[in-house]
């Protein structure tokens, strides 16, 4: 199926007029790669056999802070509409950015205080960014349902939960991260990483794996074996330096306690060169007996 291309919010509502429901949307910043074509699977699924499935390809300013990769943040458009027709999307929305903020945008999004740890604490207005351009989307597109990666933790339980506070009727789902045969989460910004920086930036999983493995000795073993993998990687060559390493809780990023029982989230963020990664694992801390 060959996707419409809509580059303009009119284009969008005439192509939005002829898709039948349910339609579901996945919101991304283009340079579609593996992990996309997961979400983009996903909300097939869930569109059904005669469902739709819409992509937005916008890379927003709003989200990057001074000194981040906006300008070099890579732009692939026509392979990533390739990739949308193999996947059997029905239109793509790829505005400029006088569609998405045709003056300033003086009302935002603030997405309260768990939008300030973590993530949010080493990128300032990240979070405002995003949940900001995503209810625009989801305005825009008004779809049935959106699809998000669960790499990207922290944007997708603020996404559900400005769903559930602002009274949003928009499902959102999930899909688990994907990664490369070594471990490397899938992500845009790994086509940054020099062959050196790739090799550093594997601690991020394997950090992730000692965390899992030490599940049973609690939450401080579990941070302890994840650090001994990332307290080398900060001395290699090149260095990988450790923004956070923490155990959250999936719902509201506060740290879990000693003796925490339930899902907890093991949440790693470093920087290789000048490339800046993010990686998570879901844990299942039991019950002391
Ligand atoms: O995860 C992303 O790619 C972006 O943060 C999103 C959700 C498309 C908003 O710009």
């Amino acid at each position: 199926m060959i996707p419409i291309l809509a580059r303009t919010r009119s284009g969008l509502a005439a192509a939005r007029a002829t898709l039948r429901p349910p339609v579901v949307l996945v919101p991304t910043m283009g340079a579609l790669h593996g992990g996309h074509r997961a979400l983009l699977g996903s909300a097939r699924q869930i569109a059904g056999r005669n469902g739709s499935v819409v992509v937005s390809v916008f890379v927003n300013p709003l989200q990057f802070g001074a000194g981040e990769d906006l300008d070099r943040y890579p732009r692939t458009l026509r392979a990533d509409v390739a990739i949308c027709a193999d996947e059997g999307v029905s239109v793509v929305f790829a505005p400029g950015h006088e569609q998405m903020y045709p003056a300033e945008q003086m009302v935002t999004v603030r997405p309260g205080s768990m939008g300030d740890i973590l993530e949010g604490a080493f990128r300032p207005g990240f979070f405002d960014g995003v949940l900001t351009v995503v209810l625009k989307l989801f305005n825009l597109v008004t779809p049935d349902a959106a699809v998000f990666g669960e790499k990207d933790a922290q944007q997708l339980a603020l996404v559900r939960r400005m769903v559930t506070d602002l009274n949003l009727a928009v499902q959102i789902a999930s899909v688990p991260t994907v990664r490369e045969p070594d471990g490397l989460a899938i992500s845009s910004r790994n086509s940054y990483l020099s062959p050196p920086e790739r090799v550093s930036a594997l601690a991020l999983s394997r950090a992730l794996r000692a965390g899992q493995a030490a599940l049973a000795g609690g939450p401080a073993v579990v941070l302890a074996a994840a650090q001994e993998e990332l307290g080398p990687a900060g001395r290699a060559d090149p260095p990988l330096a450790t923004d956070y390493l923490a155990l959250a809780d999936p719902d509201t990023f506060a740290d879990v306690p000693a003796g925490y029982a339930g899902t907890a989230l093991l949440l790693v963020a470093a920087t290789v060169g000048k490339t800046r990664l993010i990686d998570n694992a879901r844990l299942c801390f039991e019950a002391a007996p």
